[in-house]
């Protein structure tokens, strides 16, 4: 079947309509005309699989990456890096226009188009490495993926030596390229093949079933003034560049004050950059292992004026209530927050907020909410997963001025 393809929607995939229901199909561009079939018939929409371009978009571009067609990894690949950026742009601002009824007017940073991630996880089966192919378990074997570090695929190229003809036992592997130290991750391997791989990897952090075999325990990045543990398990952003302007961003939006809530802490990375500028620094992060990481951190850093809080935000929020708070960082997992803790950031009523997000639709919901006592000050866009779809925002809030009339 020929059809028009209208726009890309949120996940990038192009959109067409046939006889009045829409149909969604990766890889087809806006204003292309296009060859389909149509694989599921999803009731009020299709999905529809692309066969071939007709009439191809000026903003096409070929792939460069070799198993782009198989692999889930990225879904804009095909698209130019100019008009990608403007895809993201649009969608947060058409996000925030649909759900909130406002116009804003995003910057959008962007540093670098590929070997940007500093971490992998990759599946084994016997002499294959590679990433699961989309919705499958067959995996699709890779000697180089172009969004990770060039460290790490040369890791990977030898791993995929180390595993031919071999009863490894492995299933899983995680990779991680910090401050240019490797540490890598095995769910399992057979012992007998222990020492060689030391000596694949000599100067690698080695894990095997989250025992440290070989190397550092723990790697460690600096980011400005402050250094940071980063272990097999720890929550660490993948886009070392992009974080790295991210965090400056928002120091440049602090100013020397009292009190500060870092919400959905982490390893503490952001409440450790902000002790600088406040007399007294809140973290509250719900994972046990991620407030150790955090605590470790403040002990590397000789910090005294954080202290990290072990729950869940909307559980420990109120325990806050009675202090004077001037700024709220909040940076949720994509979910965003929920209306119990929203409420209570408005009942403490800092003058400012901060809110990073890697979900522009719950960051625009839960603005709907805040903007009660809130005015929006900037929403900008931080390209934290280039070739992909997604887009990291930031967004500044002030509190409104109330004028009481007696
Ligand atoms: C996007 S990460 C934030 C990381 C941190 N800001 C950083 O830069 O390292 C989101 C964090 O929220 C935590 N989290 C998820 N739900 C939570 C909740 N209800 N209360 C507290 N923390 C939560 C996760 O464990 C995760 O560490």
């Amino acid at each position: 079947m020929i059809v028009k393809i209208l726009r890309l929607n949120n996940e990038g995939e192009g959109i067409a309509s046939i006889e009045g229901k829409l149909c969604f199909i990766k890889g087809a561009l806006p204003d292309e005309l296009v060859d389909i079939s149509i694989k599921e018939d999803k009731g009020n929409y299709y999905i529809g699989e692309l066969n071939n371009v007709i009439e191809s978009s000026p903003d096409r571009v070929l792939p460069k990456c070799p198993y782009y067609d198989k692999c889930g990894g990225c879904n804009l690949m095909h698209l130019s890096n100019n008009k990608i950026l403007d895809f993201k742009k649009n969608k947060v601002i058409g996000i925030f226009n649909k759900i909130c009824n406002i116009d804003i007017n995003p910057n959008i940073y962007s540093y670098n188009e590929y070997n940007y991630r500093n971490k992998v996880t990759l599946k084994v089966n016997n002499n294959e490495i590679g990433y699961y192919e989309e919705r499958t378990h067959r995996i699709v074997p890779i000697d180089n993926c172009l969004l990770l570090d060039e460290k790490i695929n040369d890791v990977i190229s030898k791993l995929k030596s180390f595993i031919q003809d071999k009863e490894h036992n492995i299933t899983e592997v995680m990779i991680r390229c910090i401050s240019n130290e490797i540490m890598v991750s095995f769910d399992n391997l057979n012992p007998v093949y222990k020492e060689e791989l030391i000596s694949l990897l000599p100067q690698a952090s080695i894990y095997i079933k989250d025992e440290n075999i070989s190397g550092n325990t723990r790697l460690i990045e600096q980011i400005e003034d402050y250094k940071f543990y980063v272990s097999p398990k720890s929550f660490f952003q993948v886009n070392t560049v992009t974080f790295k302007e991210l965090y400056k961003y928002v120091i440049s939006k602090l100013d020397n004050e009292e009190t500060a809530l870092d919400l959905y802490s982490g390893t503490g990375t952001i409440s450790i950059l902000m002790s600088k500028y406040f007399n007294k620094v809140y973290g509250i992060e719900v994972s046990h292992s991620s407030i150790m990481d955090a605590n470790e951190n403040l002990e590397l850093n000789n910090i005294s004026n954080v202290e990290f809080i072990e729950g869940k935000v909307e559980d420990k929020i109120d325990k806050l209530k009675e202090l004077k708070v001037d700024t709220v960082i909040m940076d949720p997992p994509r979910a965003g927050s929920d209306n119990k803790s929203l409420e209570s950031i408005m009942e403490i009523c800092p003058s400012k907020i901060i809110y990073i997000s890697c979900n522009p639709v719950t960051l625009a919901r839960d603005y709907n909410i805040l903007k009660e006592k809130y005015s929006l000050k900037s929403v900008d866009l931080f390209d934290m997963f280039p070739q992909t779809s997604h887009i990291e925002s930031l967004m500044v809030l002030e509190r409104k001025i109330l004028w009481i009339t007696i």
